[in-house]
C-alpha cells in the first residue's frame, strides 16, 4: 500500500490512519443521512424510509465515493466550487439506493429474510406496501439529492447530470436490478463461471462501481486514472459479492445482521457453491490485487484510503 503513497512531487506520504479516515468520512455520512432521509414524508412512510437507511450499515458505498473524490481531488492543486458538496450528496443517494434495493431484496416476493441490519425487517416492521413504497421513496430522493436547487447547493449542472447518469445506469436494468432479475431467475440452476460473474458484476459489482465513478466525478478525474479507477470498481465490486457469498457460509446470523446460510437454503448459485470454500477466498484475494494494480496504474498521487477500502472489503468479517 505505501508504494501507492506518494505526494505530486514524488515524496512518500505517511501511512493513513484509517481508523480515524473512515471515522471522520462515517460522521460526516451518518450527520447527512439523519439530516436529509424520510422528513416531510407521511408519518408511516418517512418512518419506514428513516428505519430503512438509520441506524445500521458499513456504509461502504458512501465511503469509496469519499475516497475516490479524494482520490481524483489527489492530483489537483486546489479543489474547485462545490466538490466536496457534490461527494457527499453523491455519497448519500448511493445509500439510499442500496438501502431501497436492500428492502425490496429481503421482500417475501424476492429473498423473504426477517433480519436486515440486526432489526426486523421493513416489511415485517411495517408491512410489505409500506416496504414497496419505501424503497420507491428512497429511490426517488436519491436522484432529487443529486440534483439540487441552487440555493440548497453549488453543485455545477454538469456534474449534476453526470452523477445521475452514472446511479441510474447503476441502479437500472444493465445493473442492480437486472442483476437481481438474474438472481431470481437462476435459483436451482447451475450457472457457468462466467454466468455468475455476470450476475454479480449486475447485481452487486455495479453499484461499486458507481460508486467509486461518481467520486471520480465530483473530483474532476482526468480519462486515464478514470479508466484505471473504473477498473478498481469492478474489481471491488465483484469482491464484495463474492465474499457476501463466503459469509453467507461461515459467519453466523448475529455477526452478519441478517440470516446467514440462505444461500444454500434457497438453492441459489454462489461462487462458493460453484467453486467451493477455499477457490472462493483465493479469487477474493486475486480481485483485491487487480484492486490494487488499477489504483497504482492510475497515477493518482493518493490512493490510500481506496487501497484501504478495497483491503476492508475482502477481509471483513460482517
Ligand atoms: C449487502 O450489502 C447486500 C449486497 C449487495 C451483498 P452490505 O453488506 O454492504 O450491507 P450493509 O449496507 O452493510 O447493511
Ligand atoms: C443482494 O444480494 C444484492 C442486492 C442488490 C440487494 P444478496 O441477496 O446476496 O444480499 P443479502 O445477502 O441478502 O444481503
Ligand atoms: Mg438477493
Ligand atoms: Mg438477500
Ligand atoms: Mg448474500
Amino acid at each position: 500500500m505505501s508504494a501507492l503513497a506518494v505526494t505530486r512531487s514524488g515524496q512518500p506520504l505517511p501511512p493513513l490512519d484509517v481508523a480515524a479516515w473512515t471515522q471522520g468520512h462515517l460522521a460526516r455520512v451518518e450527520a447527512a443521512l439523519g439530516r436529509w432521509v424520510g422528513h416531510g414524508a407521511p408519518a408511516g412512510l418517512g418512518e419506514a424510509m428513516r428505519y430503512a437507511v438509520l441506524d445500521g450499515g458499513k456504509r461502504l458505498r458512501p465511503l469509496l465515493v469519499l475516497a475516490a473524490h479524494e482520490a481524483a481531488s489527489s492530483a489537483h492543486p486546489a479543489e474547485a466550487d462545490g466538490q466536496s458538496e457534490a461527494a457527499l450528496r453523491a455519497a448519500c443517494a448511493v445509500e439510499l439506493i442500496h438501502a431501497y434495493s436492500l428492502v425490496h431484496d429481503d421482500m417475501p416476493c424476492m429473498d423473504n429474510d426477517v433480519l436486515r441490519r440486526g432489526k426486523p425487517t421493513v416489511h415485517v416492521q411495517f408491512g410489505q406496501a409500506q416496504a414497496l413504497l419505501a424503497g420507491d421513496a428512497l429511490q426517488a430522493y436519491a436522484f432529487e439529492l443529486l440534483a439540487p436547487d441552487e440555493a440548497d447547493a453549488r453543485v455545477p449542472v454538469a456534474v449534476q447530470a453526470a452523477l445521475c447518469r452514472l446511479l441510474a445506469r447503476a441502479a437500472g436494468s444493465a445493473g442492480m436490478a437486472g442483476g437481481q432479475a438474474i438472481d431470481l431467475a437462476s435459483v436451482g440452476v447451475a450457472l457457468s463461471e462466467d454466468q455468475l460473474r455476470h450476475m454479480h458484476r449486475l447485481k452487486t459489482g455495479a453499484l461499486l462501481q458507481g460508486s467509486v465513478l461518481m467520486g471520480a466525478v465530483c473530483g474532476e478525474c482526468a480519462p486515464a486514472p478514470y479508466q484505471a479507477l473504473a477498473d478498481y470498481g469492478a474489481a471491488v465490486g465483484l469482491a464484495f459479492q463474492v465474499v457476501d457469498d463466503i459469509l453467507d457460509v461461515v459467519a453466523d446470523s448475529a455477526t452478519l445482521g441478517k440470516t446467514a446460510g440462505k444461500d444454500a437454503a434457497a438453492d441459489k448459485p454462489t461462487y462458493v457453491s460453484l467453486l467451493g470454500l477455499a477457490p472462493a477466498q483465493a479469487y477474493a484475494r486475486q480481485l483485491l490485487d487487480e484492486a490494487l494494480g488499477a489504483l497504482e496504474r492510475s497515477g493518482l498521487p493518493d490512493t490510500r484510503a481506496m487501497a484501504a477500502l478495497a483491503e476492508l472489503v475482502v477481509r471483513r468479517s460482517h
